[in-house]
């Protein structure tokens, strides 16, 4: 499939459904701590964007049967929404997507519950800073490959992470998920050359540990075979000629996390 390009209307409704979605972060934020659930973050996600003329954009996709994504220590990404609390020292991955007025933004923050080991503050800063390095390289005439090859030399050769393999990021807009494909590893110069303005989602899963994952019983939850955490970060990014234009913030889920004594500072 071809990688679609928008116009400057259609980015305008990406825009906002990707600033709601990053106030519905925030707000998330504000409430996550020792002791909460999982399912209690999902149904406050879900009112928030709904209350706001959204629409969950993860809410029925392929079947999925929550509005966030949450993913707690060893599991990557696609974790389903549980019962159990979260607990001091945990890594917690929100991923969200919100549709309105036709068109999907899609993102992801994650966050230390209380205090968590050093090796994991520097796999979060190292991750986020990769989606930045990889945000760097989403410009006209370069290709998914520079941006793969960006994310994957600063986890990997410089800091001794591994970038998940079997799942990349992708281009947004009518639909959560279209072309093309944006791997978080890669060479320079190779995959699809991208154009002026298309929109695509950016984000880096690192792993501590050995990059290989498996998909748990409930068919969703992807999970790191040795058992080591991983972190995940995303954005929503137009492709521009000198500098990409980020529609995601992490201005107010940082401001969240700056008020909340019961979450990690990076
Ligand atoms: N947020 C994921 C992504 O970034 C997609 C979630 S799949 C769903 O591509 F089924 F959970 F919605
Ligand atoms: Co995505």
């Amino acid at each position: 499939m071809a990688i679609k390009i928008k116009t400057q209307e259609e980015i305008e409704l990406i825009r906002k459904s990707c600033e709601l979605l990053s106030k519905t972060l925030a707000e998330v934020a504000k409430i996550l701590k020792a002791g909460v659930t999982g399912e209690q973050l999902d149904k406050f996600a879900e009112e928030y964007i709904k209350d706001h003329g959204g629409h969950p954009s993860f809410k029925g996709y392929n079947k999925y049967p929550a509005s966030l994504c949450i993913s707690v220590n060893d599991e990557v990404v696609h974790g389903i929404p549980k019962p159990d609390e979260f607990k001091e020292g945990d890594l917690v991955s929100l991923d969200c997507g919100v549709f309105m007025n036709g068109y999907h933004g899609d993102m992801a923050y994650t966050f230390g519950v209380g205090k968590v080991r050093p090796e994991y503050e520097k796999l979060m800063r190292v991750t986020k800073q990769s989606l930045y390095l990889g945000i760097e390289q989403a410009l006209v005439s370069k290709r998914t490959g520079d941006i793969g090859f960006a994310v994957q030399d600063y986890c990997e050769r410089e800091n001794g992470f591994k970038c998940v393999r079997e799942l990349v990021g992708h281009g947004v807009g009518k639909t959560l998920h279209e072309d093309p494909q944006v791997p978080n590893y890669g060479r320079k110069g190779e995959g699809q050359k991208l154009p002026e303005n298309c929109v695509i989602a950016i984000e880096p899963m690192v792993n501590l540990g050995r990059k290989d994952v498996y998909t748990k019983r409930d068919n969703w939850t992807i999970a790191t075979q040795d058992g080591l955490p991983s972190v995940h970060f995303e954005h929503t990014v137009v492709v521009k000629n000198q500098k990409a234009e980020i529609l995601t913030t992490f201005e107010w889920i940082e401001k969240a996390i700056q008020e909340n004594p019961q979450l990690v500072k990076i």
